[in-house]
């Protein structure tokens, strides 16, 4: 990986490089959820999100930086409701540019290892991802994720119906 990277937890004044970068993916990849709309979050909204984040047990946020600018965004997202609070929801992000450089194996380690430590109280890692993004999917397979559906119809994407697989990973015993 090239030297000048940086993984971290995401601060609150990371806020507008954020939301820059969401932006950025959103129209250079298909595979995400979020289109050509974009986050829709404003720069307020999205601080007061990481805010949260720093102070939560079942979500985490990493950044990439390549010097000052964000390149990569990974996060277990959950939930407090009681019934749920056990589940986390995995989303990851990387520009274009730096796709193929073992920034997503690094990022996936890192949560996953945070899912695993003191700081969270999770039992299960989830997310869906496109049947056709190959990348990504072989990503979370190496790192032991288990396929447990595919959902017919997942995702509209150019007017097409896209197959969705759900993937899934167990954490500590119960
Ligand atoms: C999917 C994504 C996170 C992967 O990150 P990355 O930094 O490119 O991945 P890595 O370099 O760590 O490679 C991970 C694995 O992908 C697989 N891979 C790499 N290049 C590949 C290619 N051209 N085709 C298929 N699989 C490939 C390999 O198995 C690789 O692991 P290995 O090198 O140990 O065998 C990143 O490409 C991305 O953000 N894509 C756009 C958004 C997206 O698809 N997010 C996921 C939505 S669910």
């Amino acid at each position: 990986m090239i030297d000048t990277i940086q993984i971290r937890e995401a601060i609150p004044s990371d806020a507008e490089k954020l939301l820059n970068h969401l932006k950025k993916i959103a129209i250079e990849t298909g595979f995400m959820t979020m289109g050509i709309e974009g986050p829709g979050k404003s720069i307020e909204t999205e601080t007061q999100e990481i805010e949260a984040i720093v102070a939560s047990d079942v979500t985490v946020m990493l950044v990439a930086l390549d010097k000052e600018e964000i390149i990569g965004i990974a996060e277990i997202h959950g939930t407090n409701r009681p019934k749920l609070r056990h589940i986390g929801d995995i989303s990851i992000s990387i520009a274009k540019d730096y796709w193929g450089m073992r920034l997503g194996t690094m990022m996936m380690e890192k949560l996953i290892e945070w899912a695993n430590g003191p700081s969270s109280s999770l039992k299960r890692l989830e997310l869906t991802v496109q049947a056709r993004n190959e990348r990504a999917r072989r990503l979370y397979e190496k790192m032991g994720f288990n396929l447990e559906a595919i959902m017919p119809r997942g995702v509209k994407d150019e007017g097409m119906y896209l197959d969705v697989c759900l993937m899934s990973m167990m954490i500590g015993e119960i």
